[in-house]
């Protein structure tokens, strides 16, 4: 196994059946907008992910996510992509290092391609990454109570659900939130 910390100088990529995980580039960038602008997507994310269309918005996130939060070992965000089509399906970020053991995984995917168990492929890939790579002793997932399909996603994944966190700080937002967690 590779060292944890060597694995934060570039966005590792990672291929399953259907999809690509890669870094954002600035091509994806209009697509990935075109899915935080639609409200079904950002219904339960806490208050939404921001859509920051602009310069010079969109060249810092993309400095940030793809060398200042990784080399600071804080996060990865991966952009989906279908590997048929080469079409952006959405981003699943696994971040929240706590001393080289625990993280936690998030995702959101363009409403075109739900229901089609993309979201687990990727959840899968990414759970892999975290535990047998990374090394990784425990991945954890927060999830809206009333987010039950991606409660579903999590649960497919072999997370088990450990508890109901009340009034729990969620994006900008407070709520009734789903403690679910994976341990090696
Ligand atoms: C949640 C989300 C990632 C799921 O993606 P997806 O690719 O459609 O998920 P999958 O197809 O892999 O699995 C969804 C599961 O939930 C089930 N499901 C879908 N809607 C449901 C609902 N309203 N109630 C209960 N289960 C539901 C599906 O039947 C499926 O389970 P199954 O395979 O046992 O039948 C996607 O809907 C999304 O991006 N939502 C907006 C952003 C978001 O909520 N992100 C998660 C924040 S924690």
């Amino acid at each position: 196994m590779k060292d944890f910390n060597s694995y934060f100088e570039s966005i590792p990529e990672l291929e399953t059946e259907r999809l690509r995980l890669t870094a954002f580039t600035r091509e994806d960038m209009d697509a990935y907008f075109d899915i935080l602008r639609d409200p079904k997507v950002q219904k339960y994310l806490g208050g939404g992910v921001p859509v920051f269309d602009k310069e010079p918005h969109i060249s810092n996130w993309l400095r940030n996510i793809n060398d200042r939060l990784l080399k600071r070992k804080i996060v990865f965000t991966w952009c989906i992509r279908d590997k048929e089509s080469n079409r952006v399906v959405g981003r699943i970020d696994l971040g929240g290092f706590v001393k080289k053991t625990a993280a936690e995984i998030s995702y959101h995917l363009s409403k075109d391609f739900w229901g089609r168990e993309i979201a687990t492929e990727a959840v899968e890939r990414v759970t892999r990454f975290g535990l047998d790579e990374l090394g990784l002793a425990r991945i954890q997932g927060l999830v809206r109570i009333e987010n039950q399909a991606s409660i579903r996603v999590l649960e497919k994944n072999g997370y088990l659900r450990e508890g109901l966190l009340h009034h729990y700080p969620f994006g900008r937002e407070f709520h009734d939130v789903v403690m679910l967690a994976i341990v090696r």
